[in-house]
Order: C-alpha cells, then sequence, then structure tokens
C-alpha cells in the first residue's frame, strides 16, 4: 500500500514559524515521524512538499499511482478552487489534515474549500492528525 502526503506552502518553514500554534518541531521531524510511522505499520508512503498550487493539482493528477492521500493544503485550503477540482478528480480515500485547529483562529481560516472535496478532515491535533488519517487509509484499503 502506497499513500501520498501532500503539503502546501510554509509548512517546510514549521519550527520557525509561530511555534505557539504549530510547535517547535520542524518540517524535517514530521516527515522522520512519519516515515517511522509508516515502517512501524508497514506501508509506503511519498511526501511531497510545494509552496505552487499549480504543482500540488499536478501532483494530484498522479493519484493511480496511489492507494490513498493525506493532504494539508495549508493556507490554498482555504480559496483554491483548482486543489479543490483536482481533489474531485482524485477517486482514491483522501483525508484533509491541519496542525492548528482552524476553528478557533481568524474567521477566514473557518472557509474551508479543499475540505468539501475530501473524505473527512482532522484539525488541532498536531503532528498526530497526520497519523490518524494514514490509519484511516489504511482501515478502509485493507
Ligand atoms: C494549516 C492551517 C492554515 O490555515 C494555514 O494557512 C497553514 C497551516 C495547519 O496545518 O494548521 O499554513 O493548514
Amino acid at each position: 500500500m502506497k499513500i501520498l502526503i501532500i503539503n502546501g506552502p510554509n509548512l517546510n518553514m514549521l519550527g520557525e514559524r509561530e511555534a505557539n500554534i504549530y510547535g517547535k518541531n520542524t518540517y524535517g521531524d514530521l516527515c522522520a515521524r512519519l516515515n517511522d510511522f509508516s515502517n512501524e505499520k508497514n506501508i509506503e508512503i511519498e511526501i511531497f512538499q510545494s509552496a505552487i498550487e499549480g504543482e500540488i493539482v499536478n501532483k494530484i493528477h498522479q493519484y493511480r499511482n496511489y492507494d490513498g492521500l493525506v493532504i494539508n493544503p495549508a493556507a490554498y485550503s482555504h480559496y483554491s478552487i483548482a486543489i479543490y477540482d483536482a481533489l474531485l478528480i482524485a477517486k482514491i480515500p483522501k483525508i484533509e489534515v491541519h496542525i492548528s485547529n482552524v476553528h478557533n483562529r481568524d474567521d477566514f481560516r473557518k472557509n474551508l474549500i479543499t475540505a468539501q472535496a475530501v473524505d473527512g478532515i482532522i484539525s488541532g491535533l498536531g503532528f498526530k492528525g497526520y497519523e490518524l488519517a494514514l490509519e484511516y487509509i489504511i482501515a478502509t484499503t485493507a
């Protein structure tokens, strides 16, 4: 089983950006944690990060190479119709993850566009959210 994990803009700056919201751990820490988790679960993961909307769209179009998708579109979650449309095309289990709780922050973060094209969303559980999303995909595709 191979699961694609996509992270959007500024997530590569974890550890440097708003530690009070996102924690002190770096993007490298997140990737290492997910690699360890995938080894434990005996699954393959591919982690892709980009700040460029079109690159994220193009990556989603490769969905046929994967059994599931975990995506944190970051700020694009709140306004990208292009990523929303791409997610509608990707007919595999797909979960949107947010490290922070987007419902108790700025009002504009409550506007969730891409979330309307996924199976479910996890928000506010920190890095653990990615693991829970992987667990869901493992359980639904088993
Ligand atoms: C985020 C929440 C978004 O509102 C924000 O723009 C991000 C990160 C999160 O993981 O909590 O960049 O997606």
